[in-house]
């Protein structure tokens, strides 16, 4: 039997190209020989997010920018969180075997908790119930499946230990039910720098957006920012923001070829910038057209997580199915 690997996404809106080379390209690859289920944890995004346009539109976003950056749903089980009622049964009994302290003690919970004494206010002020117990969900995402592997960010690694933590107080009580995942962190080296050298993220007000227009991507290429060294002077190619995006973008010979220019002088940033741009719209310019046109359509996006689901739900009954009766209800 292949190795289940599985992982949650956040429905968060507009990718960047930090977050493809970072989250979506390494996930792709690692669903080749593995049978993946990779899903979009709406249900955890209701802790934050409480319109109801905006959730379902984020939700669509998600779906259509893994459809169009070449998720295929015929060899990856994907569907919506929400459309597995197992999910949330299972996560009713995992919150039963889940010591409330390693809650108290999660990064997320314990940030604001933070926070909130730091400026004076009650411990728990703003903190719903939901975001506190967002870890004993996730651990139901992914016991539910008998998952082996999770990818995800360096981020999540505490969620990850939670998981295990449970699935092994549970199985100690019951016998071997559960499935204890492993996580697989991806490293630091593909995080990418965002326009100004720090790490790509929305928060900065750093990134490349993958879909947005075309003059908008050239307006965030030219602000790439650089230092003022002219054309004919030599520089360090491991210094430039530029040459640190384009090199995940170009083939080998060419990012060999660049790299020695750089070394040797004769190159203007400008050019460079120009490179870049056209190397993001060769790599990007067709699956944008992809992604609008599935945007257009979501009852087909619906379609296709519905029946994602149908077979996600094939791997998950079974599986509760020997949690209830482990349980004895
Ligand atoms: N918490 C994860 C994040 O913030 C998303 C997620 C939800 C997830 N359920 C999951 C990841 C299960 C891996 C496995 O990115």
């Amino acid at each position: 039997m292949k190795q289940i690997a599985l992982t949650g996404i956040k429905p968060t809106g507009q990718p960047h190209i930090g977050n493809y080379l970072g989250m979506i390209k390494p996930a792709l690859e690692l669903a080749e020989d593995r049978q993946a289920l990779y899903f979009i944890a709406d249900y955890h995004a209701v802790t934050t997010v409480k319109n109801k346009k905006e959730l379902q539109d984020l939700t669509h976003q998600a779906a259509a920018t893994w459809l169009a950056l070449g998720l295929n749903p015929d060899e990856v089980i994907f569907y919506r969180q929400s459309d597995i009622p197992e999910v949330f049964e299972l996560t009713w009994v995992l919150a039963c075997f889940t010591a409330k302290g390693l809650l108290n003690r999660a990064h997320a919970y314990k940030a604001i908790v933070d926070d909130n004494l730091a400026a004076g206010r009650e411990t728990d002020k703003g903190i719903n119930a939901g975001l506190f117990t967002y870890p004993v969900l996730m651990a139901a995402d992914i016991l539910l499946f008998g998952t082996h592997i999770v990818p995800v960010g360096l981020d999540q690694q505490q969620h990850l230990e939670v998981t295990r933590d449970v699935a092994i107080a549970f199985n100690k009580n019951y016998g071997n039910v559960l499935t204890v995942p492993e996580a697989v962190i991806r490293k630091g080296v593909m995080t990418i720098p965002g326009l100004d050298g720090r790490k790509m993220s929305k928060s900065y007000n750093n990134v490349i957006p993958i879909f947005a227009q075309p003059n908008q991507i050239r307006n965030q290429v030219r602000r790439i920012v650089t230092d003022s060294k002219r054309p004919e002077e030599p520089k360090d190619p491991d210094e430039c923001n530029v040459f640190a995006i384009y090199r995940h973008f170009a083939d080998a010979a060419a990012v060999a070829a660049k790299r020695r220019l750089y070394l040797d002088g004769g190159l203007g940033y400008g050019d460079m910038k120009k490179e870049l741009l056209e190397l993001l719209e060769a790599t990007f310019a067709a699956k944008r057209d992809t992604y609008n046109e599935l945007m257009e359509n979501r009852d087909e996006l619906d379609k296709v997580l519905q029946q994602g689901a149908e077979k996600a739900r094939e791997i998950a009954v079974p599986v509760l199915r020997k949690v209830r009766k482990a349980v004895g209800v």
